[in-house]
């Protein structure tokens, strides 16, 4: 079981965008995942979801009042998710450091576990750095973004934990984004996806879907499922335009 951690070092940049779109296309492609909200301070992926009473949440399952697999729901699109519990007093003094052998317990159900990260550095970003063996960078094309990437690789490696790659969202390709090859000059890691800033995904907000499921032929839609094939090896006819 792969259990792959989705971070950046600043919040808003498309993480929880790129956790249930990559979660969607690696299901549609036949592997069986589970995409976990482990936003803990900040959970948005029931809201994403348009599933704001899941009966059984991660917060429940930290506090031991349930298993994982209890809070395993299918969502409409046909991706398997577990949700955080949208409700602010649920968020104190909540053992975090339970994350990793909770997501253990997934052992034997499914091939891989994408784990939705917090904010920033802080909230649960250690442990999800537990919790995952490998993870992922998302940050956005621009300098303070960029700046707050490196802060995040830096706690990583510190860990010795491995680093897949970059995603670079909302990407416009104009002037003032940097440029791919600078980002990766800068950062010292290799850019895995370029995801185009794309209006499909606010629609897909709205149809409470991920866009890999609303938009499959959207320009972000198709960005996701490349990275989603890249993932698991497999050949892919997707040609990108950028
Ligand atoms: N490629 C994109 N094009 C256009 N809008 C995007 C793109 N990716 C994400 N967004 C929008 O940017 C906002 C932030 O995205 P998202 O919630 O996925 O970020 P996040 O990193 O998970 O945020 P947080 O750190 O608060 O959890 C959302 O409104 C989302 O719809
Ligand atoms: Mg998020």
């Amino acid at each position: 079981m792969r259990v792959l951690g989705i971070l950046s070092g600043k919040g808003g940049v498309g993480k929880t965008t790129t956790a249930l779109s990559l979660g969607t296309a690696l299901n549609e492609y036949g592997r069986r995942v589970i995409v976990v909200d482990a936003n803990l301070l900040n959970p948005s992926m029931a809201v994403y979801l348009g599933q704001t009473h899941a009966p059984v949440t991660m917060h429940d399952v930290l506090r031991g009042e349930s298993s994982i697999r209890q809070a395993v729901l299918l969502h409409h699109s046909g991706l398997e998710v577990v949700l955080g519990k949208l409700h602010p007093a649920e968020i104190f003094n909540l053992p975090k450091e339970r994350l990793r052998d909770i997501i253990q317990d997934l052992r034997g159900m499914v091939e891989m576990v994408i784990l939705d990260g917090p904010n920033g550095l802080e909230g649960s970003f250690h442990a999800v750095l537990d919790a995952a063996d490998e993870m992922v960078l998302v940050t956005k094309p621009e300098l303070p973004s960029l700046a707050d990437t490196l802060r995040a690789k830096h706690l990583i490696e510190h860990r010795g934990k491995k680093i897949v790659g970059i995603i670079v969202t909302h990407y416009r390709g104009d002037f003032h984004d940097i440029k791919p090859e600078n980002i990766e000059a800068l950062l010292g890691s290799k850019i895995i996806a370029l995801i185009p800033y794309d209006h499909a995904i606010r629609e897909a907000l709205t149809l409470k879907y991920p866009v890999v499921f609303s938009h499959p032929n959207s320009p972000a839609g198709l960005a996701y499922k490349k990275l989603a094939a890249d993932f698991i090896g497999k050949q892919s006819k997707i040609v990108l335009q950028h």
